[in-house]
């Protein structure tokens, strides 16, 4: 594995005109989370995984936002969300298609229905679809290696897969991804 690195000193960082962290957001955190833990810092983790889940991926000024919630500096929330490569600080796509590259699972040719999800998607790995609705990612084990291969579409995982398998299971997304509702996201369908 290669680090890669970014000179984040120079980033502009993009103030949106209503805040990330809303109102509803702050009271859901305040009232479900920041009980749970010991400290306000503690919440850090799930608190970005709630930004994710809301918007997508997270946006630099909703880390800013978070970093004063939790009374923490911005640059610590930086750190977190970019050590873990679960963590999108980008927009990605509406379906995000992760499928597993490790040793089991290629032995049970995953390579065979990546390959087929690029070709099919015209997408290189780490990718989005020119319509903004397919992200392909291949990543490491999912701890899923007695149904290998497995691939998870969004949050779900998908195990004994075949091309044919795969193919199915995206014809059965909706054409418009507005429709869609990822049964792993609680928060959003409470309030959205
Ligand atoms: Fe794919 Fe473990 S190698 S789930």
């Amino acid at each position: 594995m290669a680090w890669k690195t970014e000179n984040r000193r120079l980033e502009v960082v993009e103030k949106p005109g209503t805040p990330y962290l809303t109102d509803a957001l702050r009271k859901y955190l305040e009232e479900k989370y920041v009980p749970r833990y010991p400290t306000r810092r503690a919440v850090l983790i799930p608190a970005l995984h709630l930004i994710q889940h809301t918007y997508g991926w997270i946006p630099t000024a909703a880390m800013e936002e978070l970093a004063g919630f939790i009374g923490c500096s911005p640059a610590e929330t930086m750190d977190t969300a970019t050590f873990y490569e679960e963590f999108w600080l980008k927009p990605k796509g509406k379906y995000l298609l992760q499928v597993c590259r490790s040793l089991t699972c290629e032995i049970c040719e995953s390579g065979k229905l990546a390959d087929h999800v690029k070709r099919k998607l015209n997408v290189e790995h780490g990718q989005t679809t020119p319509d903004g609705r397919f992200t392909f990612v291949e990543l490491e084990c999912l701890g899923a290696c007695g149904t290998a291969p497995v691939a998870l579409v969004n949050e779900v995982l998908h195990e004994n897969l075949t091309v044919e398998k795969f193919d199915q299971i995206m014809s059965t997304l909706p054409a418009d991804p507005a429709e869609y509702h990822d049964p792993t996201i609680t928060w959003a369908e409470e309030k959205h």
